[in-house]
């Protein structure tokens, strides 16, 4: 019989994206398909702690086993900022723009551009909680390129290629990135639970 897991999203593209990978063993199921409409508060200071806040949310409000993914663009020669300040760098509005302007601007001066993303996801079954992490180096830019994907796509270029994320096709860049990196160790995980 199929398992159900509620994934603590409402984003429609990584619903998505999760449903296709992880398809036959498990059924994903939304925030909004368990009617939480809440928008959980994401407090803590790292990846793991947001990822791990919002799954812990889920379990201990409305029982089910679930988990939650944080993502970061970590900048070496800032000390790993923007980090888990992604989104909101350059102010609330959380304009994608205006972000990769402020990391731009300070890595004027700098000669190290490698950054990384960096996606932890928090699992919860049961009382047990688990983190998987899927990571992709590369260097960044000085100038946007490209129009797809979001977020500081258009100024990453992933190790090993001359494209940034933003230049590349959807799917070749979701073979390839953090978040399907870890997803990939979630499902791994996941597939070996099932034969317990
Ligand atoms: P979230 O945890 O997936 O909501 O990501 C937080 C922030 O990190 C986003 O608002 C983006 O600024 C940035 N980010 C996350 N994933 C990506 C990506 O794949 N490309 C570019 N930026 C990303």
């Amino acid at each position: 019989m199929d398992k159900k897991i509620v994934f603590a999203t409402n984003n429609k593209h990584k619903l998505d994206e999760i449903r296709s990978i992880l398809d036959a063993s498990y059924t994903i199921v939304s925030m909004d398909e368990i009617g939480c409409y809440e928008d959980i508060p994401e407090t803590a200071h790292t990846l793991e702690g947001n990822a791990l806040l919002k799954a812990q949310y889920i379990k201990t409000h409305y029982g089910y086993d679930c988990f939650a993914d944080d993502t970061g663009l970590e900048v070496r020669a800032l000390d790993n900022a923007p980090g888990v300040y992604s989104a909101r760098y350059a102010g609330e509005s959380k304009d994608s723009k205006a972000n990769m302007q402020k990391v731009l601007k300070e890595l004027e001066n700098q000669m190290d551009r490698s950054a990384r993303f960096r996606t932890v996801i928090a699992l919860i079954i049961g009382r047990k909680e688990y983190l998987f992490e899927g990571v992709i180096e590369g260097k960044l830019i000085d100038e946007a390129r490209g129009n797809a994907g979001f977020g500081y796509d258009p100024v990453f270029v992933p190790e090993g290629y001359t494209k940034t994320f933003a230049e590349m096709e959807i799917d070749m860049k979701n073979k390839i990135s953090h978040r399907a990196k870890a997803v990939e160790k979630l499902k791994e995980f996941l597939d070996e639970k099932r034969l317990d």
